[in-house]
């Protein structure tokens, strides 16, 4: 199936984007549901390579693994859990069995007991909250408390991750202890950077006439460590080893985002993410938004050999999402065994990166449009902006969205590109200038178009993006939810740090790290 699909990308050959439009194409290769469009007309999937795609899917068995996840089955096999984020967000569902028992009641117990805490607090004097987690503990609630700050009526929320000391002084330094709530975030709470920047704000809060006592709560699978840290049971808010660091925000981690918009903007996020999750489950084919999102990603990355996919949010709020989908895609898709252990044929996920539009124009985009490696782009824009009294604000933004994946499209060839130097320069000169104006076009794109950045909406943003990381995962064979491949890093990082401390010998290291660790010595 990889050999046709690559077989298929061999015979397109340097074919024209542009030459695939006809009437229809724009209708017919986008995904238009009740709430957003997902076009993918500016990429070069035919209607043949579509099917290629389709049958490669089908072939996985991604309809009856999407239906094991929804279920509860095990499907994360090295760590031998479920993987039910969807659970988080089934407000209305029916029941989720997870060994034989169902985990809803549980789940909407939390959500209740969270929203009666962020109730309390959004009524208490308190006006800062800082969540100290990181990864999934951090990203998540992070980008949305930013994406959804037209929303916020609560509580200024402020986010320390890094174990490098500056993040946390330069936060606290800003902030009245006696009127500020620390969430303590960690699945596992035993991440030593969380745990190191929570006992750091633990102190602060001691010395400066507030009172960690009550002023604390804690996000964790495990009562046991938020006990053994000292905070009361009433204050922690649980959940289940089904629920993935980077899939996290839908439940307790998100708590930071409910105390800013209120537990009613939060359900309204939860809506839009099960809104998603019922596209997922229902629409065939051609308009599965995440199935087609997906296949997209896989046509760009493992047919087609390009390294990196660029995200660019024409949504200034959406600055964060990047980083977010940095985890949940590269934490996800970067594996290279499949399930059994095998080597990949193919490669893993792609590199993502990006900054939101109109900035990234102004910076990195000159590679995109006239570098030499190929990366494809997935622009995203809001047909409207919260902005009411700055729509001309929008409508150029908008314009330049659509100007980027138009450019990235047409290209300009050399006659255009001597059009405009004309009248400039002459002969040889002419030539040269016009060259360095050419612009290879036939680049790919997508483009997201949603009616508008609220709760509903980001809701099925992160569900497309969550389901688009499983869809890939599962056609791949790999294993999306476990992440060993941090651990050898933590581990080494235990271990030295008391060579750094200069308590311990790093004489069996290598000369560079050995070197390195030297370094305190020689300011
Ligand atoms: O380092 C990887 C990781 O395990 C992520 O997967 C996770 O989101 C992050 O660390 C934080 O973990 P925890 O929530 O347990 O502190």
């Amino acid at each position: 199936m990889w050999n046709d699909l690559k077989a298929k990308a061999d015979q397109i050959g340097d074919r024209h984007i542009l030459d695939l439009f006809d009437d229809a194409r724009a209708d017919d290769f986008a995904v238009q549901t009740q709430f957003m469009r997902f076009d993918y007309a500016k990429t070069n999937i035919d209607a043949a390579t579509r099917d290629g795609l389709l049958a490669l899917a089908d072939r996985a068995g991604v309809a009856a693994r999407r239906d094991a996840m929804f279920a509860g089955e095990k499907i994360n096999e090295t760590e031998g859990r479920a993987v039910l984020h969807t659970a988080l967000r089934n407000l209305d569902g029916g029941p989720v069995m997870v060994d034989g028992q169902d985990v809803m009641p549980g789940v909407l117990e939390t959500l209740d007991r969270m929203a009666a805490y962020a109730d309390e607090v959004r009524a208490s004097a308190i006006t800062d909250v800082v969540n100290i987690g990181i990864g999934g503990s951090d990203l998540g609630p992070a980008m949305a408390v930013q994406a959804l700050s037209p929303y916020r009526d609560g509580p200024r929320c402020h986010f320390v991750s890094n174990v490098d000391g500056a993040h946390i002084a330069d936060v606290l330094r800003e902030l009245d202890a006696k009127t500020t709530l620390v969430i303590v975030a960690s699945k596992t709470f035993t991440t030593i950077e969380t745990m190191t920047n929570a006992r750091t704000a633990r102190a602060w809060m001691k010395d400066n006439g507030g009172d960690p006592g009550t002023q604390f709560c804690a996000l964790s699978t495990s009562e046991e460590k938020t006990a053994d840290f000292g905070i009361p049971a009433s204050r922690v808010f649980g959940f289940e080893d089904w629920v993935g660091g980077r899939y996290s925000m839908w439940g307790p981690i998100g708590l930071s985002l409910m105390l800013a918009i209120g537990p009613k903007g939060f359900r309204a996020f939860l809506r839009g993410g099960q809104e998603m999750d019922r596209h997922f489950c229902a629409a065939e084919g051609t308009e599965n938004m995440p199935l087609m999102l997906a296949l997209v990603g896989i046509w760009h990355r493992q047919v087609l050999g390009h390294a990196t996919r660029a995200v660019l949010p024409y949504d200034q709020r959406l600055g964060q999402l990047p980083a977010y989908l940095q985890q949940l895609e590269m934490e996800s898709n970067g594996k290279s065994v499949d399930m059994d252990g095998n080597p990949l044929p193919v490669d893993s996920g792609p590199v993502v990166w990006g900054a939101p539009g109109t900035n990234g124009q102004h910076a990195f985009y000159q590679l995109i449009h006239q570098g030499t490696s190929v990366i494809p782009c997935e622009f995203m824009v809001a047909a409207t902006g919260h902005e009411d009294d700055l729509k001309h604000h929008h409508d150029l933004l908008v314009a330049n969205c659509f100007a980027q994946s138009e450019a990235l499209l047409r290209g300009r060839d050399l006659d255009e590109a001597r059009s405009k130097v004309v009248g400039k320069f002459d002969g040889a000169e002419l030539e040269r200038q016009a060259a360095h104006r050419v612009f290879a076009g036939n680049r790919p794109s997508t483009t997201l178009i949603y009616p508008m950045l609220d709760p509903f909406t980001l809701g099925q943003i992160i569900a497309l993006y969550e389901h688009r990381v499983f869809v890939e995962g599962v056609i791949l064979g790999i294993n999306s939810y476990d992440q060993w491949g941090v651990e050898l890093g933590k581990e080494l990082a235990t271990a030295l740090q008391p060579v750094i401390e200069g308590a311990a010998s790093a004489e069996d290291k290598d000369g560079s790290t050995l070197r390195a660790c030297r370094l305190p010595a020689y300011p």
